[in-house]
């Protein structure tokens, strides 16, 4: 079965053509950086965020382009009696407007969190009804982040106007503080966020919160597949799996400044192998999901640090054609595992430059030699092989061949300094994101992977893929100009 059908490309074509953006400058491409829920949840306070944020800057993150610090639910302690939210001054003794101009002396941006609701999830006050204020509040504050939640919204959804109205309330009270803010809704996908929300927000979320499990059954979150379960429902404690099989449906419609937000990374928190955080984290990259870590940054380990610092990696999620994978195919296997789950898929998507990004999912609980023939990984291009790539004859990079080595990473993580020149020194490597506006030069490993295999005219990458892994290939054609260092 093919995923891509023509409608799919004319939808394409009309993004291209006639949807506009959120004209506020921001995510150009998919917003990178760290957000306190998934580790501190309430017990959020200024202490560890701005631990984080130290951590962020010395290990090297903000180099690779991680910027966003956001402050998620539990921040507030009601309104005062002016109606303006206050911050619980326990755990943020210097206000969020003192932690806010902390986190900016670090050269790093604050992100904030309400829900477009009566409350937030957490019961604290929430902005349906405040928009105006809370945004004023906000940006006064210097907060150049919001992420917008779906709790308590007093039944205000269930069609696409009644959450476009609600959302829009809050776009445009931002609007008005002339601050440039960046708007991630989480509505969870409710009312299918993909169709309205691209004018009025930089991202929204596709679907329930990622549970930091690879394939996990939960009556909470049905329907990874259009299998005639109940879609509409947003489900909440979702697995990666579950995720992506639903995300795969609204790729077209994102572009530069508006994503699709799969959610927040879960490398690094603890329920995935390291194969299984590689392969969340690649498609994460090539979906062009926003990418925010969550892990515990002061006891961050070497296999975490070399997954979410790969810069070959990130070079593809902030690549500026802003142009998602598509799935092209997928397959059941026969080797399932514990929760009956096996499949097999290829992901194919354009770069900048004329480069490919190909992702081969292997779902199943054994390695296995995946192909993918050029006439599949160019479908988009052309049905059938009859696009001109197919007639070319392609380098093919392996992404991940180049990941840190553990002592690497300990060395950096114990603070022992990175020579200067270190080949994973960021700063030493021309600092970021700069250094992703441009395609990769053949002899910069770091960003373009390593050559593994070469492929002729209409001929067949292989690759061999661990269970519940992925490869991550970067094909480049030979006759590229991009190939003269
Ligand atoms: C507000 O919206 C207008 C019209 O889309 C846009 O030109 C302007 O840049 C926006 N301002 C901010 C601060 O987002
Ligand atoms: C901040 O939160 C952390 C983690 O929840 C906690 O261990 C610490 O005591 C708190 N610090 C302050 C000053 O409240
Ligand atoms: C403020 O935070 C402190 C420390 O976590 C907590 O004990 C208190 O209940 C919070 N106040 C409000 C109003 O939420
Ligand atoms: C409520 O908070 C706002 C914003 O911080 C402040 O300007 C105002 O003076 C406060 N009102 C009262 C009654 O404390
Ligand atoms: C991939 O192709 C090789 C030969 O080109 C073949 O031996 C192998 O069975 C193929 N694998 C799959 C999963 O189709
Ligand atoms: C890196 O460390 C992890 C655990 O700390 C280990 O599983 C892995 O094999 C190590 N990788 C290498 C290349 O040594
Ligand atoms: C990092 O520190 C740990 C604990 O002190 C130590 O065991 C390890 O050898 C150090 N590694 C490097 C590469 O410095
Ligand atoms: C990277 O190298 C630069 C010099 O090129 C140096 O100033 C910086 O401290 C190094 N960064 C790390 C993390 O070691």
């Amino acid at each position: 079965m093919r995923a891509v059908s023509a409608s799919t490309l004319l939808a394409r074509l009309v993004t291209l053509t006639g949807v506009v953006a959120l004209d506020n400058g921001l995510a150009v491409t998919p917003q990178l950086g760290w957000n306190t829920w998934n580790s501190f949840a309430c017990s959020l306070n200024e202490t560890v965020i701005l631990n984080a944020a130290q951590r962020i800057v010395d290990l090297g993150f903000k180099d690779l382009g991680y910027e966003y610090i956001v402050l998620d639910d539990c921040w507030s302690a009601g309104r005062n009696s002016s109606g303006y939210l206050i911050a619980n001054a326990t755990k943020f003794p210097s206000g969020i407007d003192g932690l806010a101009s902390k986190i900016h002396a670090l050269g790093l941006k604050v992100g904030i969190y309400s829900s477009a609701g009566t409350l937030t999830c957490a019961r604290y006050s929430g902005s349906l009804g405040y928009e105006e204020k809370d945004a004023e509040l906000w940006a006064s504050w210097e907060i150049d982040y919001l992420k917008y939640d779906n709790c308590y919204n007093q039944g205000e959804e269930g069609t696409p106007k009644l959450s476009y109205d609600r959302y829009n309330a809050m776009g445009q009270a931002l609007n008005k503080t002339g601050r440039p803010i960046l708007y991630s809704m989480c509505n969870w996908g409710s009312d299918g966020p993909w169709n309205f929300a691209s004018t009025i927000a930089n991202s929204w979320r596709t679907s329930g919160d990622l549970l930091n499990t690879w394939d996990r059954d939960d009556a909470n979150c049905p329907c990874a597949e259009l299998d005639g379960l109940d879609c509409k429902t947003p489900g909440f404690r979702c697995s990666v799996l579950n995720v992506l099989n639903k995300a795969v449906y609204y790729v077209s419609k994102a572009f530069p400044g508006a994503w699709n937000d799969l959610d927040m990374l879960q490398v690094g928190n603890g329920g995935l192998s390291d194969q299984e955080s590689i392969a969340h984290f690649s498609l994460w990259a090539a979906f062009k999901s926003p990418l925010l870590m969550t892990n515990v940054m002061t006891k961050i380990d070497a296999q975490t640090l070399s997954i979410l610092q790969n810069p070959a990696v990130l070079a593809i999620s902030q690549d500026p054609m802003g142009s998602s994978v598509s799935r092209i195919w997928r397959h059941p296997v026969a080797d399932v595992d514990a929760n009956g789950y096996g499949e097999i898929q290829l992901f194919s998507g354009n770069l900048m430059g004329g480069d490919q990004v190909v992702v081969l999912l292997n779902g199943g609980t054994q390695a296995r030699e995946m192909n993918a023939t050029l006439e599949d990984i160019f479908w988009e291009s052309g049905v059938a092989g009859t696009a001109s790539q197919v007639q070319q004859a392609w380098d093919v990079y392996d992404v991940w061949a180049n990941r840190m080595d553990n002592e690497t990473a300990n060395a950096i993580i114990n603070g022992t300094a990175v020579p200067a020149g270190s080949r994973f020194n960021a700063t030493a490597r021309g600092g970021a994101p700069r250094v992703y506006s441009q395609p990769p030069v053949v002899g910069d490993r770091w960003l373009m992977g390593s050559k593994v295999a070469s492929v002729q005219p209409r001929g067949t990458v292989t690759a061999r893929v661990a269970a519940h892994g992925v490869a991550l290939l970067r094909l480049r054609a030979q006759s590229s100009k991009k190939n003269e260092l």
